[in-house]
């Protein structure tokens, strides 16, 4: 396929709310560096929605035409979306969950960016929470569903607070969707197959349908409570696995999932989830790769590089924290490195994910004091040098 890349890519940066203002203004920073260094065609502009202070203006947390406006750009990147804070003020302005949060899952249906990505690999230096040593070797990428399944939010409410209530939520799942997200995980499974192989690296993953493999694609179903999109989710890995016979399969329940994440997390590599699963799978993920301030997170549409990319960290807008310029930024800037990496900017991606690796190493070793946003940005600017 011809690639035509256009003179110059155009971002749009949307702080949202709360810390994503703090870790918004040092991922600029970074970029603004990166561009310099590498004479990247780029510029972006900051938008002041989706975000709580836009609602209270203007009453909508976007305009009418956000989708439309958005689709002008190349990629996406959004800070956090939620309760601005600070907690201690119990005055502020603030939204309902369902509110505030909505444009999420507005951009990734609207764009139709129906794969999420969240790679969970526990860098040297990020806090490890398993004891088991074996955890360090964590490096996972779970892909969930972004466009269907449980958040179709289909459904209703009959009879609604009577005794005699009954709420439906409908779920959907198609085979069309089910085949594109598979296939792409298989494609991820290969590339990261051979990224080892450059690297050196080799690893062995156990996988109950072919043995053990140097890569794997792992299935997450509840097929022996769901038994219709379970099997449906079955029977097209077991159509798209002989395209890649150098990629283990394997296969496990959600809940023994959640298990085996926490047991022995190093024996996952490619995980292909539903959307609910997915977002439940990757807060423990999140978790097993040194917690929030390290996680990050896109929504691609790997078939239609046109429709722009969104890329978040996977924390949300912590209230707790909020405008104390204490937020790690880490997050953020690995989320921008994918970014980079997805529009073909892969020198500065590499640099930019390999200053943050050294800035937390860095950290295992030194002084153990909290550092601002600003610190922390700093030293990662100061690695890139
Ligand atoms: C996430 C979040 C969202 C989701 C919420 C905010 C709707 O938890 O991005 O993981 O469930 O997808
Ligand atoms: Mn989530």
């Amino acid at each position: 396929m011809a690639q035509t890349r256009p003179k110059e890519i155009t971002l749009a940066l949307m702080p949202g709310d709360g810390i994503g203002l703090e870790v918004m203004d040092a991922a600029e920073t970074v970029l603004e560096t990166l561009r310099e260094r590498h004479q990247l065609p780029l510029r972006w502009e900051t938008l002041p929605w989706p975000s709580t202070a836009w609602h209270r203006e203007h009453g909508e947390m976007m305009p009418a035409d956000a989708l439309e406006q958005l689709r002008g750009y190349d990629a996406l990147l959004l800070g956090a979306l939620g309760d601005p804070g600070p907690t201690s003020d119990p005055k502020r302005y603030r939204l309902s969950d369902g509110i505030s949060l909505a444009p999420l899952l507005t951009f990734r249906k609207g764009l139709d960016l129906w794969a999420c990505e969240r790679p969970a690999r526990l860098l040297p230096g990020a806090p490890q929470y398993l004891a088991d040593p074996r955890a360090a070797n964590v490096d996972m990428l779970v892909i969930r569903e972004n466009s269907e399944g449980e958040y179709v939010n289909q459904g209703g409410r009959l009879r609604p607070g009577t005794v005699d209530e009954v709420a439906t939520q409908l779920e959907v799942f198609t085979r069309r969707a089910t085949e594109r997200l598979i296939r792409h995980a298989f494609r991820r499974a290969t590339e990261r197959l051979k990224a080892r192989h450059e690297a050196g690296e080799i690893r062995d993953y156990s996988c109950a349908r072919s043995g053990h493999q140097n890569a794997q694609v792992c299935l997450i179903t509840k097929r022996n409570a769901q038994p219709n999109w379970g099997e449906m989710y079955t029977e097209v890995l077991d159509q798209v696995a002989p395209e890649f016979p150098e990629i283990g399969v394997h296969h496990e329940l959600v809940d023994a999932a959640c298990m085996k994440f926490v047991q022995c997390p190093w024996q996952f590599d490619v995980v292909a989830a539903s959307n609910l699963h997915g977002d439940i799978l990757t807060d423990l993920a999140a978790v097993l790769s040194g917690g929030l301030g390290v996680a990050p997170s896109c929504n691609i549409n790997p078939d239609d590089k046109s429709q722009p990319a969104l890329f978040e960290p996977t924390h949300g807008s912590a209230p707790d924290i909020a405008g104390q310029g204490i937020a790690n930024p880490s997050a953020m800037l690995l989320t921008a490195a994918m970014m980079l990496e997805w529009l073909d900017f892969s020198a500065p991606a590499e640099q930019l994910r390999a200053a943050v690796a050294k800035d937390l190493q860095a950290q295992q070793q030194g002084d153990a004091r909290a550092r601002t946003t600003r610190e922390v940005t700093r030293g990662i600017i100061d690695n890139l040098r």
